[in-house]
């Protein structure tokens, strides 16, 4: 289990702290990910974790023992952490063979030749490598070398694996079958695992649990579906996928949690009430969660009407951008025949499926 609390971090000279209370809680066998922009401070975190950045205050545990903490100034170095970790850059010797750069992590641990080319070739074996064993280290493909990264990340068989951007080398391709490898390898190994990366669907699709991570803070944590469907925070519903914002004025009084209704340009819209960052509301849903209805048919609440102003194939779906006054939203529908530019749509989205963001007090 790893546990992270209230950990912050200001870079020599920098004026504004990379992590300002960064907290959270990976179980044994979980796969915790750190999800967010570029410089949000993913990868301070799982140094921080790994031992390779000294976090100015707060605490860390490993399995229950304590390797940071600032008021108890203890500082375990990373060797003696007992982590797997894969780096952002994969940081492979290039000098070494495939089964020298795997072994590495296993020197000066007292083990038996015979123990370490055991346990090599075991850790190769997991990520498929087996016969590549003896091969010079620079003639690798970019999956190959990922694999050596993570085989040399596991061979320890560390309860702890720490994976930054473990997949961002790789074509689309690779990338997907290395998610779903990486998927198969913590189940067998049950790890506690973090794992950063800035790419949602790679997020959505590995994780037990996401962290989404904002200017050093996480923004919100829970289960992919959770988060993608139901963001508490409007970050996280803009980040997590395409997301359509209308401005909209709230009709009556609204307190987070509860169903309410408000006025968009497009029409009235029902939905659950959470908590804003800007000065106006905002009805939130995404685009393949409205549906194009019959224009024709009386109207009601959660029913919009827009003007087609463009469309655009995206392979497997069509998005419709549409219209009203200054305001656009898109939906996203299977391919079919269009109607022409200007044409009149009417489009419903279920309030369980929307979200309307409180002003900022
Ligand atoms: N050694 C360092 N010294 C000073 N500033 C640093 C150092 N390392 C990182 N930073 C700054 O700290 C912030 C967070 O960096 P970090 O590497 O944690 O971001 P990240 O979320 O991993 O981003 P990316 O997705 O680009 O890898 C950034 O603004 C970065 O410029
Ligand atoms: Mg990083």
């Amino acid at each position: 289990m790893i546990v992270a609390e209230s950990l912050v971090k200001t870079y020599e000279g920098a004026k504004a702290p990379v992590l300002k209370g960064v907290s959270f809680q990976v179980e044994r066998g979980e796969v915790y990910t750190l999800l967010g922009p570029s410089g949000c401070g993913k990868t301070t975190s799982l140094r921080a974790v790994a031992g390779l950045e000294s976090a100015d205050s707060g605490r860390i545990l490993l399995d229950g023992r304590v390797v940071f903490s600032s008021k108890e100034r203890i500082n375990v170095p990373p060797d003696k952490r007992n982590i797997g970790m894969v780096f952002q850059s994969y940081a492979i010797w290039p000098h070494m063979s495939v089964s020298k750069n795997v072994a590495y992590p296993l020197q000066g641990r007292g083990l038996s030749n015979d123990e370490i080319r055991k346990r090599v070739s075991r850790a190769l074996e997991v990520v498929g490598l087996l016969e590549l064993a003896e091969r010079p280290s620079p003639n690798l493909s970019g999956g190959q070398q990922q694999r050596v990264a993570l085989a040399r990340a596991i061979v320890a068989e560390t309860s702890v694996l720490l994976l930054d951007e473990p997949l961002s080398n790789l074509d689309a391709k690779l990338r997907e079958q290395m998610r779903r490898d990486l998927a198969a390898l913590q189940r067998q190994l049950g790890h506690s695992t973090i794992y950063v990366t800035h790419d949602q669907e790679e997020a959505l699709a590995l994780s037990h649990r996401v962290a989404l991570m904002r200017d050093g803070e996480i923004v919100e944590e829970g289960k992919p579906m959770a988060m993608y469907q139901h963001p508490q925070h409007p970050f996280t519903a803009a980040f997590l996928g395409a997301a359509n914002f209308a401005p909209c004025v709230i009709v009556g009084q609204a307190r987070p949690g509860d169903m309410i209704e408000a006025d968009t340009p497009f029409g009235r819209f029902s939905g659950v009430a959470r908590l804003g960052e800007d000065r106006e509301a905002k009805l939130f849903f995404r685009p393949h969660m409205a549906r194009l209805e019959d224009f024709d048919a009386p109207p009601r609440v959660n029913r919009g009407v827009a003007e087609i102003a463009e469309y655009s194939f995206l392979g497997e779906v069509l998005e419709i951008m549409a219209r009203k006054g200054d305001s656009a939203i898109r939906i996203r529908t299977a391919p079919g025949p269009r109607a022409a530019a200007g044409a009149r749509i009417a489009f419903g989205v279920d309030p369980e499926h929307s979200a309307i963001f409180l002003p900022r007090a």
